[in-house]
């Protein structure tokens, strides 16, 4: 739910878009503004690549859509295939959905239909942590650890337990630094004993968090000690990589740099790269099978899940980072960009922390490098930044509360895999003149 470029914006005041090429969108009035973080971390080869849309246009031209529930296509069968390959061979199936919340929302409701399958109908309920974001709609929102988006809507949403972010650089504070890891597994696991095993279905958390933390991948070993924790209690992993997956961080998906594969995967933004909305629920063979066996399909599936037109796009996407090696290169020259950015800002006391892997960075601002104490919400220091880089012409993802859901303010970075050395450049030239500005206005 990007709030757009500074909060004060009213829509009316937005500048009106005349077209996008490779890493640049141009308005009518003739600006350029070069994608630095692919709008909310979406574009992830850029505007208009021109074999994007001539498959686009070829679909378009034998057929948009046919309904998913009475034809296959071509389309969607290869980029199944590739989806599946890419992924690892760790899932057996995939379902579309139009977008990320929609994504998560069939996570869920798969769970609940494979305890459902197994006759474990007390298997219920969602674990989830805070600082996090799942999506907009009531089930995804409900599994939100986001105060800010949930307060509107408290009172109708799903009764889920919350356990801490995996945040290194704000840890919960009676847990000592070095023992994080095993603090975070002994506070799951406390968690499923007091709900009792019986009626928890899945633990659903982002492998890296985007909007809710500003970019914090979980710290090493994290991955490997929530998922056996979850095995231990018959309680099912929903990693959400609908933001950090498709190749953002520089590998396919997130958890495969932890060696880990969930039981239910989503991911959605950098599937089609924006050229269509698509989303997408992978699941392992072992939930699969019972929901195979015992209910035949899965219950959940919307009017263009599958779209067709969106899966030949998302192949097309697929296919080019894949034949151009851009996974190669987000993690190559990930590394030495993010080394750059924290290099750059070095000089701001206010910068306090540059995380992040592959081409998706965070930066977080504090008030005080040494207690990290936040700025005020109030201050709006990350819209302001957003603000002035808009202003100046780069594009960047402003996010706000990752302290507490209220207070915190991150820039998240995530140029398009294919983003030349010299837009990078001007990336972190333009973000640096945008951080020095707003802080000199105090
Ligand atoms: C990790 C994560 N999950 C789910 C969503 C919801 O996706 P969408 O906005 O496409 O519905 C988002 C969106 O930002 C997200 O970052």
């Amino acid at each position: 739910m990007a709030r757009g470029v500074g909060s004060g914006f009213g829509l009316s005041d937005l500048p009106r878009i005349a077209y996008g090429r490779g890493s640049y969108l141009y308005d009518q009035a003739g600006n350029a503004y070069l994608d630095g973080s692919g709008g909310p971390a979406v574009f992830c080869l850029g505007h208009a690549h021109p074999e994007v849309n001539s498959a686009i246009a070829a679909q378009l031209d034998s057929i948009a859509y046919a309904y998913r529930y009475l034809f296959t296509s071509a389309a969607l069968e290869s980029l199944s295939e590739a989806v599946l390959r890419l992924a690892g061979g760790c899932f057996k199936d995939v379902l579309y959905s139009a977008d990320g919340s929609e994504a998560v929302e069939s996570a869920l409701k798969i769970a609940l239909q494979y305890f459902a399958a197994r006759g474990l109908m007390k298997k219920r309920r969602f674990i989830a942590r805070h600082r996090s974001w799942h999506g907009n709609t009531l089930g995804a929102l409900s599994v939100s650890g986001f105060a800010a988006r949930r307060r509107a809507f408290e009172g109708s949403l799903l009764d889920v337990i919350f356990v801490s972010a995996a945040n290194a650089y704000r840890p919960p504070r009676d847990c000592e630094p070095d023992a994080l890891v095993e603090y975070l597994a002994a506070e799951l696991e406390g968690s499923i004993l007091e709900a009792g095993p019986e009626t928890v279905a899945a633990f659903i958390y982002e492998p890296i968090v985007g909007a809710a933390g500003g970019v914090v991948p979980a710290p090493p070993g994290y991955a490997a000690a929530v998922a056996a924790v979850c095995r231990k209690y018959d309680v099912l992993v929903i990693a959400d990589e609908v933001m950090c997956g498709a190749g953002r961080s520089g590998t396919w998906r997130a958890l495969e740099h932890d060696g880990v594969a969930p039981d239910i995967m989503t991911v959605a933004k950098g599937l089609a790269g924006g050229y269509i909305p698509l989303g997408a629920t992978l699941v392992a063979p072992q939930v699969a099978a019972p929901i195979s066996s015992d209910h035949g399909a899965y219950m959940t599936g919307h009017t263009f899940s599958g779209h067709t037109a969106a899966c030949a796009a998302a192949l097309a996407v697929q296919r080019i980072i894949e034949r151009d090696r851009l996974l190669e290169r987000v993690r190559q020259v990930g590394a030495s960009f993010q080394e750059s950015v924290r290099r750059s800002l070095a000089r701001f006391e206010e910068v306090g922390d540059v995380r992040g892997r592959g081409f998706f960075i965070g930066v977080e601002f504090v008030r005080d490098r040494k207690t990290r104490v936040p700025f005020a919400a109030d201050r709006g220091l990350s819209f302001d930044i957003g603000q002035r880089a808009f202003a100046d012409g780069l594009i960047c993802y402003p996010c706000s509360g990752n302290v507490d859901g209220i207070t915190g303010d991150t820039i998240i970075l995530a140029p398009p895999y294919n983003a030349r050395d010299a837009e990078l450049e001007e990336i972190i030239v333009k973000l640096t003149r945008a951080v020095s500005g707003a802080l000199a206005a105090g």
